[in-house]
């Protein structure tokens, strides 16, 4: 078996007095899946991601991504690792308003070294394929919520990321936008992209994902495999 993307194995996260935000949680999770987490406001699923990405260590447990054991790598390791491994897509875009969209979809590559012409011309492949193109030259405040995560998810992607981490994608999107990201998260996971979606959304977790992971009270209290509807 090839080697997985994600392998949690006894993840614990504690923050002082609460308790465990995480509890022993292990997860694997291979290439290709797209895997759907669920679960009430304060489960865990952000804590989990951030973990993942090497956001946050744990407080037991390992924590491996792409072979890479994040858990023990410093701040710098850890900028350096998410560069080059993780596209990341949160609920409220998190682009940069005082560059153009072009510039924000570029910057990824830009902070990994890729020479500039071709940095350029990916990103324009990629604002082409996700239907924004037009937008290139325009700052994000000028765009609607689909479109903003549009470009939120072509920067994701810029860095061609062994996967995909998102935190409520559609969580602020009206339903016709939500439906846009919904069939681009569809599209990439036809296309082999590895995705991890934390989501309250679950025509989100029914249409998009081939696995569904519920948590509750920091554990994982449901692991389905699932049939993608589109
Ligand atoms: N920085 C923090 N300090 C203290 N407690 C935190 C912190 N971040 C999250 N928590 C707690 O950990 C639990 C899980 O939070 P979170 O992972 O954000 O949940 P979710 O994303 O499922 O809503 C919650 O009880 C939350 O209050
Ligand atoms: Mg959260």
């Amino acid at each position: 078996m090839s080697t997985p993307v994600i392998e949690l194995s006894g993840v614990s996260r504690r923050y002082e007095d609460g308790p465990a935000a995480l509890d022993e949680v292990s997860l694997t999770v291979h290439p290709g899946e797209s895997v759907a987490i669920l679960g009430p406001s304060g489960s865990g699923k952000s804590t989990m991601l951030n973990l993942i990405a090497g956001l946050d260590r744990p407080s037991t447990g390992t924590v491996t991504v792409d072979g890479v054991r994040v858990d023990t790598l410093g701040e710098a390791g850890s900028a350096r690792f998410r560069r080059a491994k993780i596209g990341m897509v949160f609920q409220f875009f998190n682009l940069l308003d005082d560059l153009t969209v072009a510039d924000n979809v570029v910057l990824p590559a830009e902070m990994a070294g890729m020479a500039r012409g071709a940095a350029r011309r990916r990103a324009a492949g990629l604002l082409d394929a996700l239907g924004i193109e037009r937008h290139a030259k325009a700052y994000p405040g000028r765009l609607s919520g689909g479109e903003r995560q549009r470009v939120a998810v072509a920067r994701a992607l810029m860095n061609r990321p062994a996967l995909l981490l998102a935190d409520e994608p559609t969580g602020a999107l009206d339903s016709a936008s939500g439906a846009d990201v919904k069939a681009l998260f569809n599209e990439l996971h036809a296309d082999g992209q590895t995705i991890v979606t934390v989501t309250h959304d679950l025509t989100l977790a029914r249409s998009c994902a081939t696995r569904t992971v519920k948590i509750a009270d920091g554990r994982i209290t449901a692991d389905h495999r699932t049939a993608v509807a589109g």
